[in-house]
Formats: structure tokens, sequence, C-alpha cells
């Protein structure tokens, strides 16, 4: 049997709950989210992270928040009109654009959402079936996601297999980075999605995953991610890429992706730079799996994209469960700071950008695309 996967978000009827990720892998506890504000502050904390899976529960919680308007009686004042409704529901719209800048996929959901009200408005819907017409693509939203990361894992492994395996003969060893499986998405995952794939086609032999730090997003999730599914895995330090590239055949590194710009340059967890740059020394085909909600085509090249920097704070610690366990029971968990206390100039960006030049393919659901020879940027046009 199927080893089942993580989930993060749970709907029911009209009640959302997320996987609270500040406390994997150790403690499994959802949590609800019951209002905007909460969907708001579950993002901006990284209580829920991933570029698709903070999409999904910005729209769901956005359709929550209709269907409970719809409800009520007497219908609120701003049913009123369409552009009463506008005027009240897309400041909640831009609210939660705010939640976190880097990861597009957010900002391409809510822009989706108040284009489908605009376009109701122009063709003089009333109000309420505006509304209900933005509940169901809020659902929408989130829904489309698993399938499109089936597809883009199958073209993507398929692709790979084809290219490395003819030489090899062997099954492949995948290097991945930060977390891009289930608990990123609405399930399945996008680079850890194509790593997924190749075992279900018994074309993998290990995932290697860095723990990246400082949120360490691989050793407490992708790894918790890969001992559910029971894929053969091994964990690295982020200092450890180079020597793993010198002494073991690693046949790619797949990664996910929080905004490509138009040329291919591509944001994503901090370290994935650095994985891209020792790839490309050592001849290593270097994968970005991504939804086309994560391309940005208003932006020409990485520089234009905004990177978050996070706390500083956040650097300096490190959460999980005291070890060993002073008891049977409960897990007990605990911050620790790693650095002196009060310490001054923490430089901490959460995502940095790799440059097209260094990326061998990039996969959406609509297919693969390489660049043409000699040249350093992508044309995306066939897979957006
Ligand atoms: O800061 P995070 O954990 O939200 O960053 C996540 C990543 O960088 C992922 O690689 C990216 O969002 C793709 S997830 C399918």
């Amino acid at each position: 049997m199927a080893a089942s996967a993580l989930i993060s978000i749970k709907t029911n009827d009209d009640k959302i709950e997320i996987v609270n990720q500040l406390l994997l892998p150790h403690i499994t506890e959802y949590v609800e989210i019951d209002i905007i504000q909460d969907a708001h502050d579950a993002i901006k904390t990284m209580k829920i992270r991933g570029a698709p899976a903070i999409a999904s529960l910005a729209s769901l919680t956005f359709a929550q928040y209709l269907s409970r308007a719809l409800r009520q009686e007497p219908l609120p004042d701003y049913f009123s009109s369409g552009g009463a409704l506008k005027a009240h529901v897309q400041p909640l719209l831009d609210y939660l654009y705010t939640a976190r800048p880097t990861a597009v996929n957010l900002g391409n959901a809510t822009h989706r959402l108040t284009k489908k009200l605009d376009d109701a408005i122009a063709a003089n819907e009333d109000a309420r079936t505006i509304a209900q017409s933005l509940i169901e693509e809020g659902k929408l939203i989130a829904g489309e996601d698993v399938g499109r990361n089936k597809a883009m894992a199958k073209w993507g492994g398929d692709w790979l297999v084809s290219r490395v395996q003819p030489s090899t003969g062997k099954t492949l060893n995948v290097l991945t980075v930060c977390n891009t499986g289930s608990l990123a998405t609405s399930g399945y995952g996008t680079a850890l999605g194509l790593i997924t794939y190749l075992h279900e086609v018994g074309q993998l032999d290990k995932a290697y995953f860095t723990q990246t730090a400082p949120y360490h997003q691989g050793s407490r999730l992708t790894a918790l991610e890969l001992k559910t599914l029971q894929i053969p895995s091994v964990m690295i330090c982020d200092t450890m890429v180079g020597s793993l590239f010198q002494h073991h055949n690693i046949h790619a590194v797949a990664v996910g992706a929080d905004r490509i710009a138009k040329n291919g340059d591509t944001a994503n967890k901090i370290g994935t730079y650095n994985a891209a740059v020792l790839a490309a020394r050592h001849k290593i085909p270097f994968i970005v799996v991504a939804p086309i909600s994560t391309v940005d085509l208003n932006i020409d090249s990485g520089d234009q994209i905004p990177i978050e920097h996070r706390p500083p704070l956040e650097a300096c610690l490190v959460r999980g469960a005291i070890y060993p366990q002073p008891s049977e029971g409960k897990v007990e968990q605990a911050q620790v700071m790693l650095t002196p206390f009060g310490l001054d100039g923490i430089y901490n960006p959460s995502f940095d950008v790799t440059p097209a030049e260094l990326i061998t393919a990039i996969v959406t659901e609509k297919g693969v695309a390489v660049k043409k020879d000699g040249e350093n940027f992508f044309d995306l046009t066939p897979i957006v």
C-alpha cells in the first residue's frame, strides 16, 4: 500500500485548518484559520509556507469569508452592488498579498480573484452572483494545484530519465533544497513531486536534501515527508553540497521556485544559488520545477525580484524537540539560541536568485523548457 502524504491544508465544509509547520516534525498540530487575519499571520510567521501553499490558503480563506458573508441575514450592505462589494473585498485581497513578498503565487492568486471580480462587475452581474463565482475561483486555485504538480513531476521526471539514464544505466540520485512537497503545496509537491514520481516509477536511487538553515525546511519538513513516503533519502548540511558532488554520483539537482523572471532567473530558498554554482562546476543538470503561477512575465530578470529578509532573530535560533526526551508522552519542544545574546549585524535573506545561465531546465505543468545552444536565457513561452 502506498504511504500517505502529509497534508498542509484541510478543508471541511466551512472549516479551514493548517498543520502548524513551526512545530513539525515532532508535533502534528492543526490550527484553525477562521478569519483573513489568521491566514495573513500564519503565512507571515511561516506556520504555513511554500509558494503554492500560501496562495492556496489565501484563496481558500477569501472564499470562506465570502461564503460566510452570503449566509448572513440580512446580507451585509456591501452586497448592494458589484462596486460596493469590490470596495469591501479588494483591501482584503491586497492585505493577504502583503503577507510575504517573494512568492509571486500569492500575488497571482489575489490578482486572479481581482480580475474575476472586475470582469463580473463589467458584465453587470449582481453582487451575490459575483461573490458566488469568487468562492468557486478561490476553491479552484487551491484545488488545481495537486493535478498540475503531478503533471510537472511526470514531465520533469521523464525528461531527466531520458537525458541522464541512458548514459549511466542506473537509477538516479537527486539533490533537493528546502521543502517543496505536500507541505509546501496543496499536495504532491513540485521538485519533491518530481523525486516522488521517480521513486514511484522505480527510477530513483536516493533523494538527497540539504538541511536548509536557518528555518530548516530540509531537516524538519523534507526529512519528514520522505520518511512518511518511505523514499530512501540522505540528509546533508548546507555546507556539504560541494563535498557531496565530489564524492557521490549525483545525477541532478531539482528545486522549486518562488518567482521565475521572464528570462528564467529564479528566486528560491536561500542556498539554492550555492547549489547551482556547484552543480555547474560538476556538470550536474540543475532543474527548476514550478507551476505557471510562479512565473512572473512582468519582470525581465531576477534583479527585479523582491527578496524577503526575515527577522535577524530567526537566523540565531533553532527550534526542535529536546533530546533525549526527558520522559514518555508528549514531546517536549525547545527553542535554542546559537549566537551570543544581542548579536548585531545579521544577514538573513530568505531567498536568493539563481541566474538562468546556471539552470539546465525549467519545468511547469505544460512541459520542459531548455535554453538554445549558446544562450544564457530561457524562452518560457512554450511552457506558460
Ligand atoms: O520560505 P519558504 O519555506 O516559504 O520557502 C519555500 C521555498 O523556497 C520553496 O522552494 C518554494 O516555495 C517552492 S515550494 C513548492
